[in-house]
């Protein structure tokens, strides 16, 4: 596509028929979407509000599970993804709170809150459809360079580049930004039915090649993705400047 707009559109339009289409069964009744933070998929995330608004999308058989989330600051934290993900997109669609899932970096016991959170994804029946970004390092949720492509959710320390280019939302005041998170780990995203991928800017051009065109390798773990069966890539035009 394009425009960052257009990426969001397409793939806020193409959710929302898979939402739409699905049929909720005993045994499954819930479409379990894993969804990102960042500023690449906010305009996945106006074009599915836009939606509901027009009556087109209901989210009340959806479940969500969010990749990732700071270790370090609190929940209420301007910048924490539980303040950006109901400020962008659950207070203004008509999910119950109580089907919405993001990891708690403040649990007494982390390993314990990872451990629950991969088994909470199986007892839903598994994510049926992973939306996700990409770092400017090639990281997907937040699993930096040298991660495991089998890992699972887990506390992972983040990279200097990951910390540098988040400084942005944290008045850039480098010792404002935390320096660890939850994640779910890269196995956590393969094993979802399907991984959509939004992929924008000139700052991504880089990791999109290496991504896509590079080997399948652990320095750019969402390269891990050119071995699923069912990925979808969207991106813009600036995106695309090192293919
Ligand atoms: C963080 C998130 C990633 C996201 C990345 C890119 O590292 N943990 O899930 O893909 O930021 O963010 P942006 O879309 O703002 O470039």
């Amino acid at each position: 596509r394009d425009t960052k707009a257009q990426v969001g559109d397409y793939i806020g339009d193409y959710i929302a028929k898979r939402i739409n289409s699905f049929h909720p069964k005993p045994n499954r009744p819930y479409f379990v979407l894993g969804l990102p933070t960042g500023s690449s998929p906010l305009p996945v995330y106006k074009r599915l509000v836009e939606l509901h608004q027009k009556g087109a999308l209901s989210f009340k058989n959806v479940v969500t599970f969010n990749m990732d989330e700071y270790v370090g600051i609190p929940r209420d934290h301007p910048e924490s993804y539980h303040t950006f993900m109901f400020k962008n997109l659950f207070s203004l669609i008509d999910i119950d709170p109580k089907n919405t899932h993001i990891l708690d970096g403040e649990a007494e016991d982390l390993y314990k809150e990872c451990e629950d959170y991969e088994a909470a994804i199986r007892a839903a029946g598994g994510i049926d459809l992973f939306l996700g970004g990409i770092g400017a390092d090639g990281h997907i949720a937040f699993n930096e360079p040298g991660s495991s492509l089998v890992s699972r959710t887990r506390i992972k320390t983040l990279a200097y580049e990951t910390i540098l280019d988040n400084c942005r939302f944290f008045n850039n005041d480098l010792a404002a930004v935390p320096r660890m998170a939850l994640t779910v780990g890269v196995q956590t995203v393969m094993d979802a039915r399907e991984v959509v991928l939004v992929v924008t800017g000139q700052n991504k051009a880089l990791a999109l090649s290496q991504m896509i065109e590079g080997g399948v390798n652990h320095m750019v773990t969402a390269s891990a993705l050119q071995t699923h069966p069912w990925a979808l890539v969207v991106c813009d035009e600036d995106a695309t400047n090192e293919l």
